[in-house]
């Protein structure tokens, strides 16, 4: 066996297969294999002449095929296959070589493993991909950790098959160890949270216009064309539009309305609460999920649970469509705000030092969030890269506060009509929250010391306080 293969994948699903495709049409000389070596037989039969494959029926043939340093990409279903795959490749690979996990890996099991190959002698990068099957074929965001020396020889590879915006790649190295799969987790945090106002939006347009599926394609299809320009409003007209061909409705009518998800969300949420970031429009779309998958709960709440709403009544149509519109960009400006937030307490956590400009930068293309609209922030972390709140920004200070009087009517209206609009209220609650002068946790802090003698600090000196408040109420120094 020749080490001819400048880069091998392991495990060919839909997107490995296609990542080695991608590799391929790029001119890199792609080592593949699988566990069953039906699927790696059926990648050369479809695709094998899209470029120079070798395929390998056997892990060790696989891993001979390889030039030195070694660059395998793995992926499997995250979780214990990777685990399996990895425990196959080490005996195999030597001093130098490369093991990339492009999974959606828990960015735990990441460190967990890149501590356990660094101590062999090998590079782990646990990489970030998104972008779904098409983007892993035509150009996915990528978002690899490990070392800084790993990236040296596989970044140019990872660059070139990334997207590209204005000729830009949107692969960069993003930090040791775990950084990369953090910020894919975050970034489907994210994700999560633009889905739910993007459906929040859609339910107070239909329930307010009384208009059908298709037409609120249109207004979507319409502001795809502004500063919400993204995939996600772009697919959202797309699938408003699309016709169920058995029953001739809207398709969205016929889908069961409980949304499911594979986990990525719930770390985001589990992570914030770790850090003590108030991500809440991430957790708020994650729960919203959960509440539409509570089958039991929903139907006795249908049942027992009165609105008494009023109805929404439009006046003007084209002016509620634009206050949803504000409303929709300001609680996106919030989620994100909030998800870079993250990254930041994250990345001082862990010692990553991530470049949160550079993070939206690679998100511009090629994920599932890309937007124009993630310019703004890459330009807002130019101006200052230690900024403390992305919303402090001049640029988003300005496009929040034109559209803040249309958010504020937009979820006072989904309250008393008795549409729930979770993500577009708590952004706005959040929003308030931290440009608050003070807030009622004075009153938090004073319970605590009165049940648990937990302290308080004043406001008028330095110190920490204990009211003694089942004695004579006088207070301590703590
Ligand atoms: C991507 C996506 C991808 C995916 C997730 C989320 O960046 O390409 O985020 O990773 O769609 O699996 O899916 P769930 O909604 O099932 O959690």
């Amino acid at each position: 066996m020749t080490a001819r293969a400048q880069i091998g994948v392991t495990g060919l699903a839909v997107m490995g297969r296609n990542l080695a495709r991608n590799f391929a049409r790029h001119g890199y000389t792609v080592a593949v294999h699988n566990r069953s070596y039906g699927k790696t037989q059926s990648l050369m039969e479809e695709a094998g002449d899209e470029g120079d494959f070798v395929p390998s029926e056997s892990m060790a043939d696989f891993v001979a095929s390889l030039e030195r340093p070694r660059k395998v990409v793995i992926m499997v279903k995250a979780g214990a296959a990777t685990d399996a795959v990895i425990d196959e490749l080490l005996p195999l690979l030597e001093d130098g070589d490369i093991v990339v996990d492009a999974g959606n890996a828990h960015f735990p099991d990441t460190i967990r493993r890149e501590e356990a190959l660094s101590a062999r002698g090998l590079h782990f990068v646990g990489t970030g991909v998104s972008g779904g099957e098409e983007g892993a074929l035509l150009g996915p965001s990528i978002m690899p950790g490990g070392t800084r020396e790993s990236y040296e020889s596989l970044g140019p590879i990872l660059e070139a098959v990334s997207a590209k915006v204005d000729g830009t790649p949107c692969c960069t190295y993003v930090g040791p160890n775990g950084a990369g799969h953090f910020v894919k987790m975050v970034h489907n945090g994210i994700e999560y949270a633009d889905m739910q106002l993007i459906a929040e939006a859609y339910d107070l347009l239909r329930a307010g216009l009384g208009a059908s599926a298709a037409e609120i394609g249109e207004i979507f299809a319409a502001w795809n064309e502004g500063d919400l320009e993204s995939f996600l409003i772009e697919i959202t007209a797309d699938v408003l539009r699309h016709v169920d061909a058995e029953t001739g409705q809207a398709f969205v009518d016929i889908v069961l309305d409980q949304a499911e998800q594979k986990g990525t969300g719930r770390w985001t949420v589990q992570n914030g609460l770790d850090l003590g970031v108030p991500i809440t429009g991430i957790a708020e779309a994650t729960f919203a999920r959960a509440l539409s998958g509570g089958v039991p709960q929903r139907e006795a709440g249908r049942r027992a649970l009165p609105a008494n709403a009023e109805p929404l009544q439009v006046a003007d149509r084209d002016a509620f469509v634009e206050d949803v519109r504000q409303a929709l960009y300001a609680s996106k400006v919030v989620a994100y705000s909030q998800g870079f937030d993250q990254i930041a307490a994250a990345s001082a956590e862990h010692g990553w030092d991530i470049d949160r400009g550079a993070m939206a930068r690679i998100w511009r293309g090629g994920c599932i969030i890309r937007a124009r609209f993630l310019n703004r922030i890459t330009e807002a972390y130019e101006r200052d890269p230690q900024l403390p709140l992305l919303l402090s920004d001049e640029y988003f200070t300005d496009a929040v506060g034109n559209g803040l009087s249309a958010w504020r009517r937009v979820v006072a209206r989904a309250a008393s009509a008795g549409i729930p609009a979770p993500a577009f209220s708590s952004s706005l609650a959040y929003y308030d929250g931290v440009r608050a002068e003070r807030l009622p946790a004075a009153l938090i802090q004073a319970q605590r010391d009165f049940f648990g003698a937990h302290t308080y600090r004043r406001t008028d000196r330095e110190g920490t306080f204990h009211t003694l408040w089942s004695g004579d109420r006088s207070e301590q120094e703590a």
